[in-house]
Parts: C-alpha cells; sequence; structure tokens
C-alpha cells in the first residue's frame, strides 16, 4: 500500500531548541541586525564585507550545532510517510537529523555561488559549491572570478523553488507547520495549496496569524508539540 504523504513546513522555530535564535521573537536576529543591512539584496551591494561576516558567523554557530528531538522526529516520520520538508531554514540540522527530501526555500547556509552581475539574482546549479563551516570573504572569487556570495535568497530576490513547494503541498495527504510566523511570503501562503480534505497541524508556542478550517494548532514548542502530533498520528 503506498505510503501517505506528508508535507512538513518548516521555520526557524524547529531550530530554536537547537541555540539557534529566530527572527521575530524577543532577541531575535532581527533585533540584533537591520535585516536590510545583511539579509536584502541592496545590503549586499551596500556593504559585501558585513554580509559575509553575518552569514561566517551563522556557519560556524552551524557547525557545533546539533539536531534536536523535533527534527529527528520529523525525519522518523519517514518510516511509515512519504515525507517532504519545505524548510525556510538555511541550517542543515534537518539533513543531519536523517531527512532524506528538504527542498531550501531560502536558500543553504553551508553554499555560496558566484555574484553574476549587479542585482542578478541567476545562477546555474552547477555554480553552487558547498563549502560546509568554513568561511568565505571579500576576494574569494568563484571560478568564473565572480565574488563568491551566500547562497541565501535574500529579501528583493525570487524564490526559485516555491513551485515545487506548491506541488508538494497540493499532492500532500497531510500538511505540518513547525515554528513559522507564517509572515514572509511566498512560504506562508504555501498552506492555502493544501487540499480540501488535507488536515494542517501547525506547531508554535504562540498563536499564528492563520484561520482555516482545517487547522489544528498544536500550542507546544517544537519538540514538544512533534510528540503530541505522533499521538494524534498514531490515534488515527
Ligand atoms: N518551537 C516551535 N516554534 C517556536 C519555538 C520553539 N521552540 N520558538 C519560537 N517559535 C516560533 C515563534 O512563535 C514564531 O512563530 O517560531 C516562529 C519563528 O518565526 P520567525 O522568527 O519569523 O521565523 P520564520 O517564520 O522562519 O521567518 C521566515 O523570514 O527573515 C526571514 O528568511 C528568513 O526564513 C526566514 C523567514
Amino acid at each position: 500500500m503506498e505510503k501517505k504523504k506528508i508535507a512538513v513546513l518548516t521555520g526557524a522555530g524547529v531550530s530554536a531548541e537547537s541555540g539557534f535564535a529566530t527572527f521575530r521573537d524577543t532577541g531575535g536576529l532581527w533585533e540584533q541586525y537591520d535585516v536590510y543591512d545583511v539579509a536584502s539584496i541592496e545590503g549586499w551591494y551596500r556593504n559585501r564585507e558585513l554580509v559575509l561576516k553575518f552569514y561566517n558567523d551563522r556557519r560556524r554557530q552551524l557547525k557545533d550545532a546539533k539536531p534536536n528531538s523535533a527534527h529527528l522526529a520529523i525525519a522518523g516520520l519517514e518510516k511509515d510517510y512519504k515525507v517532504d520538508v519545505i524548510t525556510q531554514n538555511v541550517d542543515n540540522l534537518h539533513e543531519r537529523a536523517g531527512s532524506t527530501r528538504v527542498l531550501h526555500l531560502h536558500g543553504e547556509l553551508t553554499k555560496v555561488r558566484p555574484e553574476n552581475g549587479l542585482y542578478d539574482s541567476t545562477y546555474r546549479t552547477d555554480e553552487v559549491i558547498d563549502i560546509g563551516f568554513d568561511e568565505v570573504n571579500l576576494g574569494d572569487m568563484a571560478p568564473n572570478g565572480q565574488q563568491l556570495r551566500p547562497h541565501i535568497v535574500f529579501f528583493g530576490e525570487a524564490v526559485p523553488n516555491i513551485e515545487k513547494a506548491i506541488d508538494l503541498v497540493s499532492a500532500a495527504d497531510i500538511l505540518l507547520i513547525v515554528g513559522t510566523s507564517l509572515q514572509v511570503y511566498p512560504a506562508a501562503g504555501l498552506y492555502r495549496y493544501a487540499r480540501n480534505d488535507t488536515p494542517i497541524y501547525i506547531i508554535d508556542p504562540k498563536d499564528v496569524p492563520v484561520s482555516d478550517m482545517r487547522i489544528t494548532h498544536i500550542r507546544e514548542v517544537a519538540t514538544k508539540g512533534m510528540e503530541k502530533f505522533k499521538e494524534i498520528l498514531a490515534n488515527q
């Protein structure tokens, strides 16, 4: 019998218990930095060094971080379900927890690519280089001679994987959303593509800005919420 499909949309909250600050909680990253200085295409062209330092710092932190039991529980769902993780996170904790199908909407911290000309966000996939947890600095050039930049979707840039994400959500029999404030589009609109008969579970300790008949809000942190979600599945 074919396995049921679960699409799992995650945000910074799923990595909070691995020690990563979220963006919009108190003390979050966007309270420490101006998002437009370090995560927008204009910020990149205004001050590349500041942007490279911001991502070098986060990449260094990722090296010593560990997936938490929520990442592990999401990976564990693959035993009984066909699971596609659609993450807004740029960390690789889902992969390190064992998830085998992870679609990154906003890029990947461990990867870089050439900046292909002013305000040109296009690139070929074979230009993307995996640098692991190393630094990349001004003057580090790609094989094509262009300055290397983070393989991150900056604010102001397109989200190339959104179409694939829409297909995964529309095909899902269950949609699970973990740890996202659902404030940043187009990711925040993905839940609307779930079929009318697809139950939607949202794990978040705080209120979420969406209301929809199909939504069950599990008001817990990710680790505890995943335990509750697994109980719900077991009782179905
Ligand atoms: N467990 C589960 N959820 C949590 C936890 C936790 N331990 N701690 C916080 N949260 C929830 C918060 O209540 C909030 O709803 O996680 C969410 C974090 O929201 P944001 O900080 O806005 O992060 P996210 O939704 O991933 O941001 C989306 O914005 O800045 C851009 O590109 C960046 O991908 C990011 C996007």
